[in-house]
């Protein structure tokens, strides 16, 4: 059974940031409104005042923030900011930057309807620092990962990944630049095919996500 059952003809998706929430733009861009039915209808940061918000604001997309110190702890802050979802009737949750694990109390409100996206080849270099991460230990490809979320540190199974070479002469900043490149095309096309249902979660007891791709894209770049 695919993520999207019975095809609404409306997709909503909450978003979840942390920073500078450059391919949160890309989804308002490329995605919302224009293509597979696809609506942003929520955007959750934990941090306040992060440019993300801006952009979300811009584009009259309701936002609210969820810091872990308004909390007691980790679960009680998750389980407001999965109210809030619920409440937005988000069909599918995108972690777009979004740099905090998700408890379990959390996941077991949305099974496979949350994905991540993360800035190397996992299992390589998971946590925060995937691009310093990969430089550091002179990898000579890195690439990008979309994955299902599961309690792990970037652990759950993939959905689908595009390597990259890394330069002898790269810093940090180069390979930034072209991660985020690849991030802008390949996280949108993976929303785009969990909204057409062509991603199907893998059963009890594997990893195996199967994707269907075979039909063209309707993004415009
Ligand atoms: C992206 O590179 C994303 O892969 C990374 O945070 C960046 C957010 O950029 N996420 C992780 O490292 C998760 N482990 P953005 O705020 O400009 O979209």
């Amino acid at each position: 059974m695919s993520v999207r059952e019975g095809c609404s003809p409306v997709f909503r998706l909450a978003v979840l940031v942390s920073g500078s929430g450059s391919n949160l733009q890309v989804i308002i861009d490329r995605l919302h409104g224009k293509v597979a039915g696809i609506e942003v209808v929520a955007v959750f940061s934990n941090a306040p005042g992060v440019l993300a918000l801006e952009r979300a604001e811009r584009a009259d997309i309701p936002s609210a923030v969820f810091p872990l110190e308004d909390h007691d702890d980790r679960e009680s802050r998750d389980l407001a900011m999965a109210a809030a979802i619920e409440s937005a009737k988000a069909d599918l949750v995108v972690l777009a930057g979004y740099m905090h694990t998700l408890t379990r109390v959390f996941l077991e409100r949305f099974p496979h309807r949350v994905i991540n996206l993360h800035p190397a080849l996992l299992p390589s270099f998971p946590g925060t620092d995937g691009i310093g991460d990969a430089i550091r230990y002179g990898v000579k490809f890195t690439g990008v990962t979309v994955h299902f979320v599961d309690e792990g540190t970037d652990s759950g199974p993939i959905i689908r990944q595009e390597p990259l070479p890394v330069h002898d002469d790269d810093t940090a900043a180069s390979l930034a630049t072209r991660i985020h490149a690849l991030e802008h095309r390949l996280l949108p096309r993976v929303i785009e095919l969990v909204a057409l249902g062509r991603v199907t979660p893998p059963p009890q007891g594997s990893r195996l996500v199967r994707v269907d791709d075979s039909q063209p894209s309707q993004i415009q770049w």
